[in-house]
């Protein structure tokens, strides 16, 4: 039978919670299709290690992940922890050596879900975020100098390499194909920013050649933030820069219902390295141990795992149970307005799961 060496990264705060969710869930597929197993490591990493060993995880720590077969992760982050040092002690030390270039994430209203714009539902807006992840605006560049004086300086400087760009690209073109509607939309800023972004531009319009059966259009960064809420139809496949489709993604999120549903995969398309799955949402202090935290971002991103490693029917599986739950205004966590728990929302899953149809 066919095992999966899967690398569990719960992190901080509520990655805790919803990684454990999340491996219930992932348990109960198991069982339910009998047709594979999961090996699942846990690896204790995150801010409590680094108060305790001035480290969020090991020096070794990407290459201990290198044999997995993919990696569930959950957030990182803590108040007593400066943000720069989690982010880039962990997770950013993760994605970078693994070469986990292609940040996807998917948008949709889930059924029962109400997007806080005005009589938009399911079906109108369905999209997938393609995020450059290795390079630009967090390539890590720049310094500082001159620290605390009149006269301090500091640059972070954007990185955008041809090898870069034009992978991400053939990326999202890709994707944009396998998808119904055959639609990019490329987003850059290259009226204020006249080198990298233009570079951008060009090399869109070079990949496009590749793909004549993908419709594909620009928009500027800012316009379409604008266009995203007032039409959002109009949308379908998005390529962007890593800090412009952080932002856009966080939007997409909101606009989808709640930050709480949504999932990504920092991929390696080439497989060469394992591929990361992790819910969008960060460590959230705020409702920390409440037993509040809405699971759904952690369930999809599982099914995404399960897609990726081979497993499609059982990935299918979990997005319908996942569906049949979100559906139940009853089985909606706080942030979607409800007042069910993280057990009672995961509960559920697991009995969709069980279920016969
Ligand atoms: P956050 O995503 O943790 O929380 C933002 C807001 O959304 C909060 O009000 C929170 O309660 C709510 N929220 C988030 N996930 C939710 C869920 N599953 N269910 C219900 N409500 C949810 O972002 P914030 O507050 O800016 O950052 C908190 C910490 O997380 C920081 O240390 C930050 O650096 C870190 N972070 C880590 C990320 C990662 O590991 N990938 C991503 C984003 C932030
Ligand atoms: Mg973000």
């Amino acid at each position: 039978m066919k095992t999966y060496r899967i690398a569990s990264i719960p992190g901080d705060g509520i990655g805790i919670e919803v990684i454990a969710a999340g491996l219930r869930v992932l348990e109960a597929l198991v069982e339910r299709d009998g047709g594979f197993r999961l090996d699942v490591k846990t690896f204790d990493w995150g801010s409590e290690r680094y108060k305790r060993t001035g480290a969020l995880m090991p020096e070794d720590g990407a290459e201990q992940l290198r044999d997995f077969d993919a990696i569930f992760f959950g957030a990182v982050g803590a108040p007593d922890v400066p943000d720069h040092l989690t982010l880039w002690g962990l997770r950013l030390a993760i994605c970078q050596p693994l070469d986990q270039y292609a940040n996807v994430r998917p948008t949709r209203i889930l059924p029962g879900i109400e997007s806080p714009l005005r009589g938009v539902g399911p079906g109108e807006l369905d999209w997938v975020i393609v995020r450059e992840n290795s390079e630009g605006e967090y390539a890590g560049q720049g310094g500082r100098s001159h620290r605390g004086l009149p006269g301090e300086v500091a640059t972070e400087v954007s990185i955008f390499t041809r090898i870069g760009v034009e992978r991400i690209m053939r990326h999202a073109f890709v994707l944009a194909r396998s998808r119904p509607r055959k639609l990019l939309t490329v987003v850059t800023k290259s009226n204020a920013q006249r080198y990298g972004m233009v570079m951008w531009d060009e090399i869109a319009r070079e990949v496009s050649r590749d793909f004549p059966d993908v419709t594909w259009d620009k928009m500027l960064v800012d316009a379409m933030t604008v266009r995203m809420t007032l039409n959002p139809s109009s949308l379908d496949t998005i390529v962007a820069t890593n800090l412009h489709a952080d932002i856009l993604s966080d939007l997409a999120a909101a606009l989808a219902g709640s930050i709480g549903i949504a999932p990504t995969a920092n991929l390696n398309p080439e497989r060469r390295t394992p591929s990361m799955f992790e819910p969008i949402h960060g460590s959230a202090f705020d409702i920390t141990g409440k037993g509040i935290a809405n699971p759904v971002a952690t369930f999809w991103s599982a099914s995404m795992l399960l897609e990726h490693v081979g497993e499609r029917d059982a990935a299918r599986r979990l997005m319908d149970a996942i569906e049949k739950v979100t559906a139940d205004p009853d089985l909606h966590t706080p942030d979607l307005g409800g007042d069910a728990t993280t057990e009672r929302v995961t509960e559920a899953v697991i009995a969709a799961i069980r279920s016969r149809n």
